[in-house]
């Protein structure tokens, strides 16, 4: 029973391929390189270099694969990108979305995970925020992984096929193991960031408001680690696979941590005080997002196992001196 993972060579994917292989499962890979790498693949896993929207490759490779389940993460995750190119968001992660399902229908795949977001609920009137909170997304971003889910629930009423669409809060860390870890070039998420004015790779980094209505002004989010992500999606699988009714669940701790207090936990665990400036808001941030994780926990079963903000910190530090250290060597 062989599962498609599409966006498999990038960061929440590789993890994912890892934990799908470590269970026994065999694994295609289907990503176009353009922010994923090759190396984050393991030869275990077979990769298709492409992209989920070119209908012919998908078909073909559903049925010459005998694939039975999806789990589609190729995206593009960048909220303010979406501000500036909404039209390449919405064809990347809604159309393409669209063919990829059509290829599933034609096909006959049953069991579909999607990654959707916390972008979904824009900024929440309510924390932690639950899955029945009303929907107001403020990017093209949130939108384009909106539209997703509903053609998931028409879909899954017209043809059958059940998903769990996961709505992940602020992904962060590494494989404890150290065998994959974010890798993206030009990251701009507030981990990675610190992470890298830490090991002296920039000057500095800036704090992006503390005039917000939280406890010390900066924003609040739920930073969940990448590996309790994938085991969230394992148990979607299980799930599926036991029968079980499509779902859509958020994917975080319930607990929140501030902007400062991300990067206080970073200058600890690193033992730098790196220069941090304070500067204004970032267009389309929310003040304050956290997860109620209740649904997950009753009907996926998963339970977190390294809801550790230290730990999360370690992991990405020892991540980012893998990477420096590869490209030391090359
Ligand atoms: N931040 C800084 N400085 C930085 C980087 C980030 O102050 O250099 C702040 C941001 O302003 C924000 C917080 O750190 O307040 C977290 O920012 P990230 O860019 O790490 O993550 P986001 O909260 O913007 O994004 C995450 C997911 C998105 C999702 C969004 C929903 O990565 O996919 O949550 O709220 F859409």
């Amino acid at each position: 029973m062989t599962v498609l993972v599409t966006g498999g060579a990038g960061y929440i994917g590789s993890h994912m391929v890892l934990e799908l292989l470590d269970a026994g499962e065999k694994v295609v890979v289907l990503d176009n390189l353009s922010t994923g790498r090759r190396a984050s693949v393991p030869p275990q896993a077979e990769l298709i270099v492409g992209d989920f929207g070119d209908e012919p490759l998908v078909r073909d490779l559903l049925s010459s694969r005998g694939v039975k389940a999806i789990i589609h993460f190729a995206a593009k995750i960048i909220v303010p990108e979406s501000v500036a190119d909404p039209l390449g968001y919405y064809l990347n992660n809604t159309a393409s979305a669209r063919s990829l399902l059509a290829c599933a229908v034609e096909q006959g795949v049953k069991h579909f995970i999607f990654s959707s977001t916390a972008a979904v609920y824009g900024e929440p009137e309510m924390n932690p925020v639950t899955e029945g909170e009303s929907l107001k997304p403020v990017s093209p971003y949130g939108r384009s992984k909106l539209m997703v889910e509903w053609m998931l629930e028409d879909v899954s009423r017209a043809h059958g096929l059940r998903y769990v669409a996961l709505r992940y809060f602020n992904v962060a860390g590494a494989d404890p193991k150290g065998r994959t870890g974010q890798s993206s070039p030009n990251a701009t998420h507030l981990i990675k960031v610190a992470v890298q004015a830490a090991l002296g790779m920039r000057p500095s980094m800036e704090v992006f408001g503390v005039d917000y209505p939280t406890p010390d002004g900066s924003c609040l989010r739920d930073y969940i680690q990448v590996t309790d992500l994938a085991r969230a999606h394992m148990a979607a699988l299980n799930h599926l696979r036991a029968g079980g009714e499509s779902l859509t669940c958020n994917c975080g701790y319930k607990r929140g941590y501030s902007v400062l207090e991300v990067i206080e936990t970073v200058k600890r665990v690193s033992g730098v005080d790196f220069d941090v400036k304070i500067s204004g808001r970032r267009a389309g941030d929310p003040a304050a997002i956290v997860a109620a994780n209740e649904r997950a926990r009753e009907k996926l079963g998963w339970a977190p196992i390294h809801d550790n903000l230290e730990e999360i910190v370690r992991q990405a530090l020892a991540w980012e001196k893998t990477l420096l250290a590869e490209k030391a060597a090359s």
